[in-house]
């Protein structure tokens, strides 16, 4: 589905009934990130997948995709599709849009589930270097950030050829203005840490074991910050962790959502 706004056409998945679920992919993804998710859970749940700006099937602007740029991307979307509040679940970049809208949108806001993820903003030299990476895609392409990227994504011991290529295939779809756009506004994403403490919805973090891009001491972070939030590790599973382990990531989900009452609430979506 396509939908028109804030000056762009953003691609996306909107599936099933229910609960609304959105999933908010990582960098350099797109939604098909999150295709076991999607095929999993839209039989129980509204399921809503958005292209971020830039990546997959959606378009952009040139110039840094912010993280309230892109959160105001996925407001005006739910705003479009009725959806009423949702529980949104981000992963790594994704996350840092998640924490955006829950400062900007908490409103529209019944629980959130942060994937490989981190509040604080990038230091100093790690900006610097988003922008030196910035001006090599620009030179060079997006090869410069699949090759950096993808051997990381997935648990060091995993090897699987199908999900490698799977997860190539995700990244090499990638235009060079998405990414170049991405990495600026990551470099300028401010520090979330202070906004934790706010966060009135319950929460679910999530880490792979064998992540290195994201460690599970961030995620370690988020969980104490956050009152009340629930911290899962599954193992086995690397920055990519719904992707590379789809059927116990999901059932972590489920039963969150189980637990917490979140699955039985009234949806108020169309
Ligand atoms: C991601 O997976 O979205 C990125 O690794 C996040 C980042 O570069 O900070």
């Amino acid at each position: 589905m396509k939908s028109e706004l804030n000056n762009i056409s953003l691609s996306t998945t909107d599936a099933g009934q229910g609960l609304p679920l959105v999933f908010l992919h990582g960098f350099p993804l797109h939604r098909g990130a999150w295709q076991m998710q999607i095929d999993a859970l839209r039989s129980s749940y509204r399921v809503i997948a958005p292209d971020l700006r830039g990546f997959g099937e959606s378009q952009t602007r040139p110039g840094p995709a912010t993280m309230p740029q892109y959160a105001a991307d996925v407001h005006a979307l739910l705003q479009r599709l009725l959806t009423g509040p949702v529980v949104l679940i981000g992963h790594s970049m994704g996350g840092y849009v998640a924490l955006a809208f829950a400062r900007q949108f908490s409103e529209m806001l019944r629980g959130l589930v942060l994937v490989g993820t981190k509040a604080g903003a990038d230091t100093s030299e790690a900006a610097a270097g988003r922008r030196a990476t910035a001006e090599k895609v620009k030179a060079e392409g997006v090869q410069v950030v699949v090759e950096a990227m993808a051997p990381k994504m997935l648990a060091a011991g995993n090897q699987d050829p199908r999900l490698v290529g799977q997860v190539r295939g995700i990244m090499n779809s990638s235009t060079t203005k998405g990414v170049i756009g991405a990495l600026l506004g990551m470099a300028e994403r401010p520090d979330s840490t202070g906004l934790l403490a706010q966060i009135a919805v319950p929460t679910l973090v999530v880490t792979g074991a064998d992540d290195t891009v994201i460690p599970p001491a961030e995620s370690e972070k988020l969980a104490r910050a956050i009152a009340g939030a629930q911290m899962r590790t599954i193992p086995h599973a690397g920055h990519l962790v719904a992707f590379e382990q789809p059927e116990e990531f999901n059932r972590l989900l489920v039963d969150w959502l189980n637990r917490t009452g979140l699955a039985s609430m009234p949806s108020t979506s169309s």
